[in-house]
This record gives structure tokens, C-alpha cells and sequence, in this order.
């Protein structure tokens, strides 16, 4: 993460769960972060920063959870706009990487909709899911990247 020591970091989603730990962990690494949400008085808690690099995270698993079926719509529209940026990028020869990240469980406030008959309600409880710090970790990870390398499980 040398390489971003003092560069700027745009994270949306920021006040809570995933966001919050990426903006945590890109800070501890030495970056300046801006961070997007509704919830200004959390953002302003965590005094955070401004920022430049895009990063998504998303999931584009139907999980059995009626509640979710829509949300999952969503989330393969945007890895198919996203796929096709990374296209359109790499087309150009640009410098501009994309990566997509698909997590399967982690235990934050998006999930507190669940009811409680569902059975990954009962994973939640037990708690076998991922932690928001978890993804953190592999977003610094993509970021640490040589700049040859690009993280995609596209074929083209
Ligand atoms: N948790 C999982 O199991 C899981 C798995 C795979 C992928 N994901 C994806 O990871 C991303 C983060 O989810 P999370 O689990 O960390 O959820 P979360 O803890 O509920 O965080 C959601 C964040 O998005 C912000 N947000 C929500 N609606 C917004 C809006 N209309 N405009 C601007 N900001 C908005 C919220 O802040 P405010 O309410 O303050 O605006 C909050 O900071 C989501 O895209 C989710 O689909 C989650």
C-alpha cells in the first residue's frame, strides 16, 4: 500500500459496515478518504477525508431471502456495467483498472431487514459470516497490486 501513501480514496457507503471498515483500514494505510452516505453526523464522527479511486463492492448472488430479490437485480447490473467499463478501458490502454468484489455474508446493518425465520438469519446469530474488516483486507489487497496486474475473473 506504499504507493497511496497521501493519494485520495472516494469511498461511498461509508457511515456503516463495509464502507466504514475500507475507509478504516485505507486511513491506517496512509490514504486521504473521502466518504459518501446520508448519515453525515457518523462521517463527521470519523472525521474522514478526500478522495479519488473507485473501488465497488457488490454481490450478485440470488440468495433464498425473498426481501432480496430485487436488491439482486441491482448487483448484476452493475457488474455488467462495471465488466463493461473494464472493457471499455482496457480498449484504450488506459491506466484505469476495475476490479469487482462479490462477498458472500458479512455481518452488517444491510442484513438487519432479515427476518428471523430465514435460515441465514440463524448463520447471522452464529456467527460463521464475513466481517466488514474482512473485505477491507482484500480491497487493500487489490490496491496493492502491481500496476501490470489487473484482478478479473473475466475472460476477456
Ligand atoms: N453485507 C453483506 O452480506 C454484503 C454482501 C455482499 C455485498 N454487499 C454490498 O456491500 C455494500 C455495502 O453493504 P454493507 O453490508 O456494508 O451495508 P450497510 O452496513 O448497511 O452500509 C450501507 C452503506 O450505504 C449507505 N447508503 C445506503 N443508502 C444510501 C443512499 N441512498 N445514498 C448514499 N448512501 C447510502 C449507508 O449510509 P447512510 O445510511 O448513512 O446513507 C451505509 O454507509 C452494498 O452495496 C451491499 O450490497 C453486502
Amino acid at each position: 500500500m506504499e504507493k497511496w501513501k497521501g493519494r485520495v480514496a472516494l469511498v461511498s457507503g461509508a457511515s456503516s459496515g463495509i464502507g466504514y471498515a475500507v475507509c478504516e483500514n485505507l486511513v491506517k494505510n496512509g490514504m486521504k478518504v473521502v466518504g459518501a452516505a446520508r448519515r453525515i453526523d457518523r462521517l463527521q464522527t470519523e472525521r474522514l477525508k478526500n478522495g479519488v479511486k473507485l473501488l465497488i463492492v457488490l454481490s450478485h448472488q440470488v440468495y433464498p431471502i425473498p426481501q432480496l430479490h430485487f436488491y439482486t437485480g441491482t448487483k448484476f447490473a452493475v457488474r455488467a456495467i462495471s465488466e463493461g467499463l473494464r472493457q471499455e478501458l482496457q480498449a484504450i490502454n488506459s491506466n484505469i483498472k476495475v476490479t469487482t468484489v462479490s462477498p458472500g455474508l458479512v455481518k452488517t446493518e444491510i442484513l438487519r431487514n432479515v427476518p428471523k425465520s430465514n435460515p441465514y438469519k440463524k448463520i447471522l446469530e452464529i456467527n460463521t459470516c464475513l466481517k466488514p474488516e474482512d473485505i477491507a483486507v482484500t480491497v487493500s489487497q487489490i490496491l496493492s497490486a502491481p500496476p501490470y496486474m489487473e484482478i478479473s475473473n473475466s475472460r476477456f
